[in-house]
């Protein structure tokens, strides 16, 4: 997979500067989100006719990165340099194959409460750990999407691993996102500090938040899923490109419809559930017991953990 970062918009027979300022105002930022577009998509953002649209979707898809075949002994090599990051708790990291991978979208749903961002801040400090502690000795990126980042936590957390809160806190970049637009933009900011930085893990917590604040209604819907989708496609490019770990949390919804078993899914629907590496649903349990499900992993078997959540941090019951 070679990565050629001189493809611009621009670079598409038939976009000029003003094609391309159209196509970025309407989030389109890459030759990949060209290449996934419709016809209709930029026919009516690029104000084009059918042939020219089709011509430019055609030329992205040559040009993207998305890669070329390769054998199963390359993946198996690939899959050599992988990391894990460790979660603070063992019965957790086991659940989930030796704690959160790099070159994969994990994410972990769950309700109120159930210790999500609590686990987004402990693998900020864990990825600055040693590998003989379960680290990767590298920086965190956390895009918060709820202003819910409390540094007094990440300082707790340090103090409960012996090491530096002050150097912990200095070796996690946090961004605020208001709107997708802005979280969409944060991800690739992200991927170009990933390159001039040794960043191993990116936090987006929460992943859907804004999608859902900002469409509502059943008619957005499908906007909606378009624009998370191209989000996620952006995500996992970083995950594999620069080797890196990308966790993002995602509420549940109620479904009035179910009688039997859980009355609650994740936000995002097909989109999310068929993009993500790994899915872990959290739960609540007794005091600050919580039970972790991998919900859906190509390599996982679907079981269960238990961790709880202490004043050092994540941690085995
Ligand atoms: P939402 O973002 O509201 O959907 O929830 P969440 O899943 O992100 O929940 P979060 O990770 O914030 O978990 C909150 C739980 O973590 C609380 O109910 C507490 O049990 C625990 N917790 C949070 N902060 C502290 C703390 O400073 N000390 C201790 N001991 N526990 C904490
Ligand atoms: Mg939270």
């Amino acid at each position: 997979m070679v990565e050629n970062k001189e493809k611009t918009l621009e670079s598409l027979p038939g976009v000029g500067p003003t094609t391309a300022e159209r196509l970025r105002e309407a989030g389109y930022r890459t030759v990949e989100s060209i290449a996934v577009a419709t016809v209709e998509e930029l026919r009516e953002i690029a104000e084009i006719g059918e042939i020219q649209a089709k011509k430019i979707i055609e030329a992205a898809k040559e040009m993207a990165d998305i890669g070329v075949f390769i054998t199963g002994e390359e993946i198996l090599e690939l899959r050599k340099e992988l990391g894990w990051i460790t979660t603070g708790s063992k019965q957790l990291d086991t659940l989930l194959g030796g704690g959160i991978p790099t070159r994969a979208v994990t994410e972990v749903f769950g309700e109120f409460g159930s210790g999500k961002t609590q686990l987004a801040h402990q693998l900020c400090v864990n990825v600055q750990l040693p590998p003989d502690r379960g680290g990767l000795e590298a920086k965190a990126i956390f895009i918060d999407t709820e202003n819910t980042f409390r540094p007094e936590r990440i300082q707790d957390m340090a103090r409960g691993l012996d090491l530096d809160p002050r150097e912990v806190l200095k070796n996690i970049l946090i961004a605020r996102a208001y709107n997708t637009d802005q979280q969409i933009l944060l991800a690739e900011k992200a991927e170009e500090l990933a390159e001039r930085e040794e960043v191993k893990l990116l936090i987006i917590d929460s992943l859907t938040s804004l999608f859902r604040a900002e469409f509502v209604g059943r008619e957005t819907l499908a906007a909606r899923q378009q624009k998370l989708a191209r989000h996620l496609l952006i995500l996992h490019r970083i995950a594999e490109l620069r080797n890196l770990a990308i966790f993002v949390t995602n509420q549940v919804q109620a479904r009035p419809d179910m009688f039997f078993g859980d009355p609650t899914k994740p936000i995002g629907g097909h989109v999310l559930a068929h993009s993500v590496t790994t899915r872990v649903y959290l739960r609540k349990s007794k005091g600050n017991k919580r039970i972790a499900r991998v919900v859906d992993s190509p390599n996982l078997p679907e079981s269960e953990a238990l961790f709880s959540v202490v004043e050092a941090g994540v941690r085995d019951p």
